[in-house]
Protein backbone atom coordinates (compact mmCIF):
# COMPACT_ATOMS: atom_id res chain seq x y z
CA UNK A 1 0.00 0.00 0.00
CA UNK A 2 1.31 3.25 0.27
CA UNK A 3 3.79 2.93 2.44
CA UNK A 4 3.06 -0.20 3.80
CA UNK A 5 1.35 -2.81 1.69
CA UNK A 6 -0.51 -5.58 3.04
CA UNK A 7 -3.12 -6.92 0.10
CA UNK A 8 -0.67 -9.88 -1.45
CA UNK A 9 -3.35 -12.20 -3.10
CA UNK A 10 -5.85 -11.79 -0.54
CA UNK A 11 -7.99 -9.68 -2.96
CA UNK A 12 -8.50 -12.99 -4.61
CA UNK A 13 -10.78 -14.32 -1.64
CA UNK A 14 -13.63 -11.77 -1.76
CA UNK A 15 -16.15 -11.95 -4.19
CA UNK A 16 -15.70 -9.91 -7.66
CA UNK A 17 -19.58 -8.62 -7.18
CA UNK A 18 -18.05 -7.03 -3.42
CA UNK A 19 -15.63 -5.05 -5.65
CA UNK A 20 -16.92 -4.09 -9.09
CA UNK A 21 -18.02 -1.16 -7.66
CA UNK A 22 -15.07 0.28 -6.37
CA UNK A 23 -13.13 -1.21 -8.96
CA UNK A 24 -15.22 0.51 -11.64
CA UNK A 25 -14.25 4.00 -10.36
CA UNK A 26 -10.78 3.66 -10.79
CA UNK A 27 -11.99 5.08 -14.81
CA UNK A 28 -13.03 7.60 -13.13
CA UNK A 29 -10.05 8.51 -10.80
CA UNK A 30 -8.55 8.17 -14.49
CA UNK A 31 -10.21 11.39 -15.74
CA UNK A 32 -9.79 12.89 -11.74
CA UNK A 33 -5.65 12.61 -12.22
CA UNK A 34 -6.00 13.73 -15.91
CA UNK A 35 -7.42 17.19 -14.98
CA UNK A 36 -5.24 17.11 -11.38
CA UNK A 37 -2.39 16.81 -13.19
CA UNK A 38 -2.82 18.73 -16.67
CA UNK A 39 0.13 20.71 -17.43
CA UNK A 40 0.94 24.17 -16.45
CA UNK A 41 -2.30 26.91 -17.86
CA UNK A 42 0.39 30.13 -17.66
CA UNK A 43 -2.68 32.25 -18.25
CA UNK A 44 -4.74 30.19 -15.41
CA UNK A 45 -3.74 32.91 -12.53
CA UNK A 46 -2.96 32.26 -8.88
CA UNK A 47 -5.30 28.53 -8.51
CA UNK A 48 -3.36 27.95 -11.25
CA UNK A 49 -0.43 27.93 -9.26
CA UNK A 50 -1.53 26.87 -6.58
CA UNK A 51 -2.52 23.81 -7.76
CA UNK A 52 0.94 23.08 -9.32
CA UNK A 53 2.04 23.60 -5.24
CA UNK A 54 -0.21 20.98 -3.75
CA UNK A 55 0.85 18.67 -6.29
CA UNK A 56 4.15 18.66 -3.94
CA UNK A 57 5.29 15.32 -2.29
CA UNK A 58 3.87 15.34 1.33
CA UNK A 59 3.58 13.24 4.70
CA UNK A 60 0.53 10.67 4.20
CA UNK A 61 -0.26 12.82 1.82
CA UNK A 62 -2.24 15.03 4.46
CA UNK A 63 -1.13 18.38 2.65
CA UNK A 64 -0.80 20.29 6.00
CA UNK A 65 -0.53 23.23 3.95
CA UNK A 66 -2.61 26.72 3.76
CA UNK A 67 -2.09 29.83 0.87
CA UNK A 68 -3.23 32.81 1.53
CA UNK A 69 -2.43 36.25 -1.00
CA UNK A 70 -2.02 39.48 -0.99
CA UNK A 71 -1.33 41.30 -3.83
CA UNK A 72 2.15 39.89 -5.33
CA UNK A 73 2.78 37.76 -2.38
CA UNK A 74 1.51 34.33 -1.66
CA UNK A 75 2.26 32.80 1.81
CA UNK A 76 2.42 29.66 2.30
CA UNK A 77 1.25 28.50 6.33
CA UNK A 78 1.81 24.75 8.00
CA UNK A 79 -1.90 23.71 8.98
CA UNK A 80 -1.22 22.03 11.98
CA UNK A 81 -4.60 20.31 11.94
CA UNK A 82 -3.17 17.88 9.60
CA UNK A 83 -0.28 17.02 11.67
CA UNK A 84 0.58 13.23 11.96
CA UNK A 85 1.70 13.37 16.00
CA UNK A 86 2.88 9.55 15.93
CA UNK A 87 5.10 9.27 13.04
CA UNK A 88 6.43 13.20 13.02
CA UNK A 89 6.27 13.95 16.52
CA UNK A 90 8.06 16.88 15.63
CA UNK A 91 6.48 18.14 12.60
CA UNK A 92 9.82 17.40 10.72
CA UNK A 93 7.98 15.89 7.93
CA UNK A 94 4.94 18.58 8.18
CA UNK A 95 7.82 21.62 7.40
CA UNK A 96 9.53 19.40 4.78
CA UNK A 97 6.14 18.64 3.11
CA UNK A 98 5.66 22.98 3.02
CA UNK A 99 9.39 23.42 1.86
CA UNK A 100 8.28 21.12 -1.50
CA UNK A 101 5.03 22.95 -2.05
CA UNK A 102 7.23 26.23 -1.70
CA UNK A 103 9.56 24.85 -4.24
CA UNK A 104 6.80 24.34 -6.75
CA UNK A 105 5.37 28.01 -6.23
CA UNK A 106 9.18 29.22 -7.50
CA UNK A 107 9.30 27.10 -10.45
CA UNK A 108 5.58 27.19 -11.22
CA UNK A 109 5.68 30.82 -10.83
CA UNK A 110 8.77 31.22 -12.70
CA UNK A 111 7.26 29.38 -15.81
CA UNK A 112 3.99 31.48 -15.44
CA UNK A 113 5.66 35.00 -15.68
CA UNK A 114 5.68 35.36 -11.83
CA UNK A 115 9.36 36.11 -10.81
CA UNK A 116 10.27 35.37 -7.29
CA UNK A 117 11.88 33.78 -4.34
CA UNK A 118 10.16 31.34 -1.63
CA UNK A 119 11.68 33.04 1.85
CA UNK A 120 11.55 31.07 4.57
CA UNK A 121 10.49 32.56 7.64
CA UNK A 122 12.22 31.27 11.23
CA UNK A 123 8.99 29.67 12.25
CA UNK A 124 9.09 27.80 9.00
CA UNK A 125 6.41 29.49 7.01
CA UNK A 126 7.19 30.73 3.78
CA UNK A 127 6.27 33.91 2.07
CA UNK A 128 6.76 34.11 -1.80
CA UNK A 129 7.05 37.52 -3.16
CA UNK A 130 7.11 37.59 -7.26
CA UNK A 131 7.11 40.06 -9.63
CA UNK A 132 6.36 40.29 -12.95
CA UNK A 133 9.20 39.00 -15.83
CA UNK A 134 9.34 36.86 -18.94
CA UNK A 135 7.61 33.34 -17.99
CA UNK A 136 10.64 30.71 -17.42
CA UNK A 137 9.80 27.05 -18.85
CA UNK A 138 12.23 24.32 -17.53
CA UNK A 139 12.24 20.77 -17.21
CA UNK A 140 11.62 20.73 -13.09
CA UNK A 141 8.33 22.33 -14.35
CA UNK A 142 7.80 20.11 -16.54
CA UNK A 143 8.04 17.27 -14.02
CA UNK A 144 5.62 18.66 -11.21
CA UNK A 145 2.69 16.41 -12.54
CA UNK A 146 4.46 13.94 -13.77
CA UNK A 147 6.46 13.22 -10.39
CA UNK A 148 4.78 9.87 -7.94
CA UNK A 149 6.02 8.40 -5.29
CA UNK A 150 6.91 4.80 -6.71
CA UNK A 151 6.08 2.75 -4.10
CA UNK A 152 6.45 -0.63 -6.22
CA UNK A 153 9.62 -3.11 -6.39
CA UNK A 154 12.27 -1.35 -9.30
CA UNK A 155 14.03 -3.07 -12.18
CA UNK A 156 17.19 -3.57 -10.64
CA UNK A 157 18.66 -1.02 -12.96
CA UNK A 158 21.49 1.30 -12.09
CA UNK A 159 21.39 5.14 -12.30
CA UNK A 160 23.40 6.62 -14.91
CA UNK A 161 26.70 8.35 -13.76
CA UNK A 162 25.69 11.64 -15.18
CA UNK A 163 22.44 11.42 -13.59
CA UNK A 164 23.72 10.83 -10.37
CA UNK A 165 25.76 13.87 -10.94
CA UNK A 166 23.22 15.66 -11.52
CA UNK A 167 20.86 14.79 -8.53
CA UNK A 168 23.57 15.68 -6.21
CA UNK A 169 24.18 19.34 -8.14
CA UNK A 170 19.57 19.23 -7.54
CA UNK A 171 19.80 18.43 -4.07
CA UNK A 172 22.92 21.23 -2.91
CA UNK A 173 21.39 24.15 -0.64
CA UNK A 174 22.41 25.90 2.21
CA UNK A 175 21.23 24.36 5.97
CA UNK A 176 20.88 20.72 3.80
CA UNK A 177 23.49 17.77 3.99
CA UNK A 178 22.22 14.86 1.00
CA UNK A 179 24.02 11.55 0.78
CA UNK A 180 23.76 9.33 -2.08
CA UNK A 181 24.10 5.89 -1.84
CA UNK A 182 25.03 3.18 -4.12
CA UNK A 183 26.38 -0.77 -4.48
CA UNK A 184 25.70 -3.17 -2.75
CA UNK A 185 28.04 -2.91 0.50
CA UNK A 186 26.10 0.38 1.31
CA UNK A 187 22.44 -0.32 0.11
CA UNK A 188 22.29 -3.98 1.78
CA UNK A 189 23.03 -2.32 5.57
CA UNK A 190 20.91 0.56 4.69
CA UNK A 191 17.99 -2.42 3.81
CA UNK A 192 19.03 -3.89 7.03
CA UNK A 193 18.08 -0.58 8.92
CA UNK A 194 14.80 -0.16 7.10
CA UNK A 195 13.69 -3.29 7.78
CA UNK A 196 14.40 -3.30 11.36
CA UNK A 197 12.82 0.13 12.11
CA UNK A 198 9.45 -0.98 9.92
CA UNK A 199 9.33 -3.92 12.32
CA UNK A 200 9.37 -1.57 15.48
CA UNK A 201 6.85 0.69 13.72
CA UNK A 202 4.85 -2.40 12.68
CA UNK A 203 4.70 -3.85 16.74
CA UNK A 204 3.17 0.31 17.28
CA UNK A 205 -0.76 0.12 17.46
CA UNK A 206 -0.41 3.85 17.15
CA UNK A 207 1.37 4.31 14.38
CA UNK A 208 -0.65 1.38 12.50
CA UNK A 209 -3.86 3.27 13.40
CA UNK A 210 -2.50 6.96 12.65
CA UNK A 211 -2.09 4.59 9.10
CA UNK A 212 -5.02 3.22 8.52
CA UNK A 213 -6.51 6.91 9.14
CA UNK A 214 -5.50 8.48 6.18
CA UNK A 215 -5.75 5.03 4.36
CA UNK A 216 -8.04 5.54 0.73
CA UNK A 217 -9.46 2.22 -0.01
CA UNK A 218 -10.89 2.78 -3.32
CA UNK A 219 -11.16 5.76 -6.02
CA UNK A 220 -14.79 6.78 -4.86
CA UNK A 221 -13.42 7.80 -0.75
CA UNK A 222 -9.89 8.76 -2.21
CA UNK A 223 -11.69 11.38 -4.89
CA UNK A 224 -14.08 12.40 -2.08
CA UNK A 225 -11.59 13.32 0.61
CA UNK A 226 -8.75 14.51 -2.50
CA UNK A 227 -6.16 13.52 0.82
CA UNK A 228 -5.00 10.14 2.11
CA UNK A 229 -2.87 7.23 0.56
CA UNK A 230 -4.95 5.45 -2.25
CA UNK A 231 -4.03 1.92 -2.32
CA UNK A 232 -3.91 1.52 -6.25
CA UNK A 233 -1.69 4.71 -6.09
CA UNK A 234 0.76 1.69 -4.35
CA UNK A 235 0.06 -1.02 -6.47
CA UNK A 236 -2.84 -2.23 -4.49
CA UNK A 237 -6.37 -3.39 -4.42
CA UNK A 238 -9.04 -1.71 -4.08
CA UNK A 239 -12.03 -2.21 -1.75
CA UNK A 240 -15.38 -0.64 0.13
CA UNK A 241 -14.60 0.85 2.78
CA UNK A 242 -15.71 -1.66 4.89
CA UNK A 243 -14.12 -4.49 3.30
CA UNK A 244 -10.97 -2.35 2.94
CA UNK A 245 -10.66 -1.63 6.83
CA UNK A 246 -11.35 -5.56 7.69
CA UNK A 247 -8.69 -6.42 5.12
CA UNK A 248 -6.33 -4.08 6.65
CA UNK A 249 -6.64 -5.57 10.53
CA UNK A 250 -6.36 -8.86 8.75
CA UNK A 251 -3.24 -8.67 6.47
CA UNK A 252 -1.10 -5.74 7.39
CA UNK A 253 1.53 -7.59 9.03
CA UNK A 254 5.14 -7.13 10.66
CA UNK A 255 6.41 -10.10 8.36
CA UNK A 256 4.81 -9.57 5.20
CA UNK A 257 5.92 -5.77 5.48
CA UNK A 258 9.52 -6.44 6.13
CA UNK A 259 9.66 -8.92 3.42
CA UNK A 260 7.85 -6.30 0.87
CA UNK A 261 10.68 -3.51 2.01
CA UNK A 262 13.33 -6.22 1.25
CA UNK A 263 12.25 -6.88 -1.50
CA UNK A 264 12.27 -3.23 -2.56
CA UNK A 265 15.84 -2.56 -1.76
CA UNK A 266 17.48 -5.53 -3.25
CA UNK A 267 15.42 -3.90 -6.89
CA UNK A 268 16.74 -0.45 -5.59
CA UNK A 269 20.42 0.78 -7.12
CA UNK A 270 20.51 4.58 -5.37
CA UNK A 271 19.60 5.75 -2.23
CA UNK A 272 19.55 9.21 -1.06
CA UNK A 273 19.89 10.30 2.51
CA UNK A 274 18.92 13.78 3.58
CA UNK A 275 19.95 16.19 6.29
CA UNK A 276 18.99 19.17 7.91
CA UNK A 277 21.96 20.73 9.54
CA UNK A 278 19.99 22.10 12.36
CA UNK A 279 16.66 20.42 13.79
CA UNK A 280 14.13 23.32 13.66
CA UNK A 281 11.56 24.53 10.77
CA UNK A 282 13.11 26.46 9.05
CA UNK A 283 15.92 24.08 8.21
CA UNK A 284 13.67 21.56 7.71
CA UNK A 285 11.51 23.90 5.09
CA UNK A 286 14.12 25.19 3.46
CA UNK A 287 15.20 21.15 3.52
CA UNK A 288 11.93 20.16 1.65
CA UNK A 289 12.63 22.65 -1.26
CA UNK A 290 16.14 21.41 -2.24
CA UNK A 291 14.47 17.59 -1.28
CA UNK A 292 11.95 18.95 -4.33
CA UNK A 293 14.85 19.57 -6.26
CA UNK A 294 16.29 16.24 -6.14
CA UNK A 295 12.76 14.41 -6.62
CA UNK A 296 11.57 16.49 -9.85
CA UNK A 297 15.81 16.47 -11.37
CA UNK A 298 15.08 12.30 -10.79
CA UNK A 299 11.75 12.74 -12.47
CA UNK A 300 13.47 14.69 -15.24
CA UNK A 301 15.77 12.05 -15.58
CA UNK A 302 13.12 9.47 -16.22
CA UNK A 303 13.97 7.98 -12.98
CA UNK A 304 11.63 6.58 -10.28
CA UNK A 305 11.52 7.67 -6.28
CA UNK A 306 10.41 6.31 -3.35
CA UNK A 307 10.51 7.56 0.50
CA UNK A 308 11.46 4.87 2.76
CA UNK A 309 11.89 6.83 6.02
CA UNK A 310 11.70 4.27 8.79
CA UNK A 311 14.65 4.42 10.07
CA UNK A 312 14.98 8.38 10.21
CA UNK A 313 11.76 8.18 11.77
CA UNK A 314 12.37 5.66 14.44
CA UNK A 315 14.85 7.57 16.67
CA UNK A 316 16.96 4.93 17.69
CA UNK A 317 18.29 3.73 14.43
CA UNK A 318 19.37 7.43 13.43
CA UNK A 319 22.59 7.58 14.47
CA UNK A 320 23.41 3.79 12.57
CA UNK A 321 21.68 5.18 9.57
CA UNK A 322 23.40 8.96 10.16
CA UNK A 323 26.99 6.92 10.08
CA UNK A 324 26.36 4.71 7.24
CA UNK A 325 26.23 7.65 5.16
CA UNK A 326 29.14 9.06 7.17
CA UNK A 327 27.65 11.68 8.90
CA UNK A 328 27.93 10.76 12.35
CA UNK A 329 27.25 14.26 13.87
CA UNK A 330 23.51 14.78 11.77
CA UNK A 331 20.21 13.84 12.28
CA UNK A 332 18.61 12.19 8.72
CA UNK A 333 15.17 13.56 7.99
CA UNK A 334 14.42 11.40 5.11
CA UNK A 335 15.26 8.53 2.89
CA UNK A 336 14.53 8.01 -1.07
CA UNK A 337 15.22 5.11 -2.99
CA UNK A 338 15.83 6.23 -6.61
CA UNK A 339 16.11 3.77 -9.72
CA UNK A 340 13.74 2.58 -12.58
CA UNK A 341 10.16 1.13 -12.63
CA UNK A 342 6.91 1.98 -14.66
CA UNK A 343 4.50 4.43 -13.17
CA UNK A 344 1.41 3.16 -10.57
CA UNK A 345 -1.92 5.41 -10.48
CA UNK A 346 -1.33 9.18 -8.66
CA UNK A 347 -2.47 10.21 -5.47
CA UNK A 348 -5.24 12.26 -4.74
CA UNK A 349 -5.02 16.10 -3.95
CA UNK A 350 -7.64 18.65 -2.36
CA UNK A 351 -8.75 20.99 -4.58
CA UNK A 352 -7.32 24.40 -4.46
CA UNK A 353 -10.64 26.21 -3.10
CA UNK A 354 -9.59 24.22 0.19
CA UNK A 355 -6.48 25.59 0.39
CA UNK A 356 -6.15 28.65 -0.82
CA UNK A 357 -8.03 31.11 1.22
CA UNK A 358 -8.97 34.53 1.70
CA UNK A 359 -5.82 36.59 2.76
C1 LIG B 1 8.31 14.43 4.43
C2 LIG B 1 7.73 13.25 3.71
C3 LIG B 1 7.75 11.99 4.28
C4 LIG B 1 7.23 10.89 3.61
N1 LIG B 1 7.34 9.65 4.17
C5 LIG B 1 6.94 8.57 3.47
C6 LIG B 1 7.19 7.25 3.95
O1 LIG B 1 7.81 7.08 5.01
N2 LIG B 1 6.77 6.21 3.21
C7 LIG B 1 6.12 6.37 2.02
O2 LIG B 1 5.78 5.39 1.38
N3 LIG B 1 5.90 7.61 1.52
C8 LIG B 1 6.30 8.70 2.22
N4 LIG B 1 6.12 9.95 1.69
C9 LIG B 1 5.44 10.10 0.41
C10 LIG B 1 4.02 10.58 0.58
O3 LIG B 1 3.21 9.58 1.16
C11 LIG B 1 3.49 11.03 -0.78
O4 LIG B 1 4.23 12.18 -1.17
C12 LIG B 1 2.03 11.36 -0.77
O5 LIG B 1 1.26 10.21 -0.49
C13 LIG B 1 1.57 11.94 -2.11
O6 LIG B 1 1.89 11.07 -3.15
P1 LIG B 1 2.84 11.51 -4.35
O7 LIG B 1 4.20 11.76 -3.79
O8 LIG B 1 2.83 10.33 -5.26
O9 LIG B 1 2.27 12.73 -4.99
C14 LIG B 1 6.63 11.06 2.34
C15 LIG B 1 6.62 12.34 1.76
C16 LIG B 1 7.18 13.41 2.43
C17 LIG B 1 7.21 14.77 1.76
Amino acid sequence: MLRREFLVAAGAALTVSACAGAAGRREDYAGYTAALRAPLRPEGGTPELIRFATLAPNGHNTQPWRFTESGRMIALHPDMTRRTPVVDPDDHHLFISLGAAAAHLELAGAAMGRSGRAEVRADGAVRYRWTPATPRESRLVAAIPARQSTRSPFDGRDVAPQALRRLDTAARAPGVRMVLLTGRPKLDPLADLIVAANGVQMDTPEFVAELKHWMRFNAARAMATGDGLYTAASGNPVFPDVIGSVMFDAFFRKAAENRRYARQMASTPAAALFFAERADPAHWTGLGMAVERFLLTATAEGLATAFVNQPAEVAAYRQALAALAGEPGLRPDLVIRVGHAPRLPYAPRRPVSEVLLPG
